[in-house]
């Protein structure tokens, strides 16, 4: 029998229904549609409204369900649920245990997994690391975000970027040689002063003063976090091609997490890669911070062919950035 590798078997996403335009962003900041296009490559970004739903795990269960429906897959089945995510519904009470029990995944263990920007990718090193060892054989990664739950919409520099959404993958055993082949991830906690939430956590729990100075919200220090980025994400994708002897010919799709399209361009460029094979949706969604790579899964599903090689990118706040080779193992 070959090699037991853990492979990508199904996907499912979701967004919700309303969109904020740039456009709208103009009534609420000093901004304009320009400005924003040119220097992120968003036009629109999805806002989970209360009288949709509330909180990520509707985002996460919404996102398992259409996998669950789609693969016709049974949730008694599943042994893990990880919901990765920079926004859990509370803190303490697991966000994953919650969408486990709501999607009857009632034989799963499920735990969230937080590294910002980087929480998906991080999450398949550990899902296909459960599937690969053989302890487990059916392990449900979901990325989630409300982004919309921690966004000063006062602050012309971070409101603009970031949307709500979802994605999930499936994780099984292949022994085809196909699934996650490599990974390389780092981090780097100097990088917290440049992005983060100082109020909520245990230095800074939530006073009178703390919510008045608007410290539950997002800050990041744009310029350094673009910089950081930039040459962090081309660093991994370049070191994850070099070892694993991966061409700009070879690999078939850049899987960029969607944090500004002049990143990915440059990531792209350093990988020498054409732009018919960068995955891009940042125009639609904006930054979903846990939910961009595999919302890009879903929404290029049907491009894939079966031993695609497909590279993962991203980068977050930590700061926490790496890069995985999967290859792909269904048409
Ligand atoms: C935030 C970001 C889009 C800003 O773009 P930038 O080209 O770096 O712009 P700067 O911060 O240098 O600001 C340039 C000018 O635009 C202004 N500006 C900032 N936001 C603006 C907005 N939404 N609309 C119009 N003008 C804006 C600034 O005030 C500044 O004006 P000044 O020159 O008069 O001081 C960019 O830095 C970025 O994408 N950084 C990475 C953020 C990120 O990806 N975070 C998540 C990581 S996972």
């Amino acid at each position: 029998m070959n090699k037991l590798t853990a492979a990508i078997t199904a996907v499912g996403s979701y967004v919700p229904k309303f969109i904020m335009t740039n456009k709208m962003l103009e009534d609420i900041v000093e901004t304009n549609d320009e400005w924003i296009t040119s220097r992120t490559g968003i036009k629109e970004r999805r806002i989970l409204k209360p009288d949709e739903g509330e909180g990520t795990s509707y985002l996460a269960i919404k996102a398992a369900q259409d996998l669950i429906d789609k693969k016709k897959l049974d949730p008694k089945e599943i042994d893990l649920v990880i919901v990765a995510t920079a926004t859990p519904d509370s803190m303490v009470a697991s966000t994953a245990a919650f969408v486990a029990s709501e999607i009857g995944a009632t034989n799963a263990f499920a735990y969230d997994l937080l590294a910002a920007c980087s929480s998906f990718l991080f999450g398949m090193s550990n899902a296909s690391g459960y599937v690969a060892s053989g302890k487990y054989k059916k392990v449900l990664l979901i990325g989630a975000d409300k982004m919309s739950s921690i966004i000063d919409y006062t602050d012309r520099t971070t409101c603009i970027i970031f949307g709500d959404g979802a994605g999930a993958v499936l994780f099984e055993p292949n022994f085809e040689g196909l699934g996650l082949q490599d990974e390389y991830l780092r981090s780097d906690g100097n990088g917290r002063a440049y992005l983060g939430m100082e109020g909520g956590g245990s230095i800074m729990p939530a006073t009178i003063e703390s919510v008045k100075a608007r410290k539950h919200f997002i800050f990041q220090e744009g310029r350094t976090v673009f910089k950081f980025a930039v040459s962090n994400m081309a660093d991994v994708a370049e070191k994850i091609m070099v070892r694993n002897n991966l061409t700009h010919e070879n690999v078939s799709w850049l899987v960029p997490h969607q944090a500004n399209k002049r990143i990915i361009d440059a990531t792209a460029k350093r990988m020498g890669l054409d732009d018919s094979k960068v995955l891009m949706n940042i125009q639609r969604y904006g930054n979903t911070t846990s939910a961009t790579l595999p919302l890009l899964l879903a929404d290029f599903e049907g491009k894939f062919k079966k031993g695609d090689n497909l590279v993962f990118a991203a980068f977050g706040g930590g700061f926490t950035w790496g890069s995985i080779f999967l290859k792909w193992a269904y048409n």
